[in-house]
């Protein structure tokens, strides 16, 4: 894996958009795997401005989102589908029919999951899957002891999760304990991978994932072995990086 260790959080998400619409300009029609929660917000700001610039268009990009929360509504404001929508899918011309999430609501589990990863081979697999990574090494929702070879599936949150989000739902009791997620051998077949991590409190799982051996209690360390898959960190999250 490649390592870019950026000044701070603001040029980590420059770095991380140059790389998604270089992306899009060598190929308008890309496939894009998208993350949630803090990490991402600048990158989708600075995505969105690119867009108004009229330097990049999304009316022929197709997402994949990595996750959604078990039970809530698309329409929750809590949701996934939400924060999509807030900070990207509003501001740009992409087209709806292209936007897949998962539904946290679905009365069939099974169903939905199957249809998500026929709509990812339907689409051609993802040329481009942007990560987040979670304080215990989560990808996606792919918690400590997930198989590498797991595919979209319902998953109980680690309370380390719950904890980190319920920042979100007001108490840690009103915050999920499960949800959808693309498994980890889904995500290891998209064609290109960029990380992104920012803060110090993720220093101890990226120094788990990129020094530490490849196991599953590391969800994250698989990504040792994918054959283009760069880390864009800022300083706190590489301070324990070996070098
Ligand atoms: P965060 O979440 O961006 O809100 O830190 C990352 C994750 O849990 O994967």
């Amino acid at each position: 894996m490649k390592i870019v260790i950026a000044k701070n959080y603001r040029n980590m998400s420059r770095l991380a958009a140059d790389q998604v619409i270089e992306q899009i300009r060598n190929k308008p029609s890309s496939v894009l795997g998208l993350p949630t929660g803090h990490t991402p917000v600048e990158l989708y700001h600075d995505l969105v401005l690119a867009y108004q610039q009229e330097i990049i268009r999304f009316k022929k990009i197709v997402t994949f989102n990595l996750d959604e929360y078990a039970g809530l509504e698309s329409g929750d404001k809590r949701s996934y589908h939400t924060y999509m929508k807030t900070n990207l899918f509003n501001k740009i011309d992409i087209q709806s029919k292209n936007i897949h999430i998962l539904d946290g609501a679905t009365k069939n589990v099974k169903r939905e999951c199957v249809r998500f990863e026929s709509e990812i081979s339907r689409a051609g697999g993802i040329d481009l899957l942007i990560l987040g990574i979670g304080m215990d090494d989560h990808i996606g929702f792919n918690e400590p002891g997930s198989d590498f070879k797991s595919r979209t599936r319902l998953v109980k949150l680690a309370e380390t999760t719950r904890e980190a989000n319920s920042k979100y739902f007001g108490s840690l009791k009103r915050t999920p304990t499960a949800a959808l997620t693309v498994g980890i051998g889904t995500i290891m077949e998209a064609k290109k991978i960029i990380l992104l991590a920012d803060g110090k409190k993720k220093a101890e799982a990226i120094a788990r994932a990129v020094n530490g051996k490849i196991d599953p209690q590391v969800p994250a360390s698989i990504l040792q072995k994918h054959p283009d898959c760069t880390f864009i960190l800022d300083k706190g999250a590489a301070a324990k990086l070996k070098s």
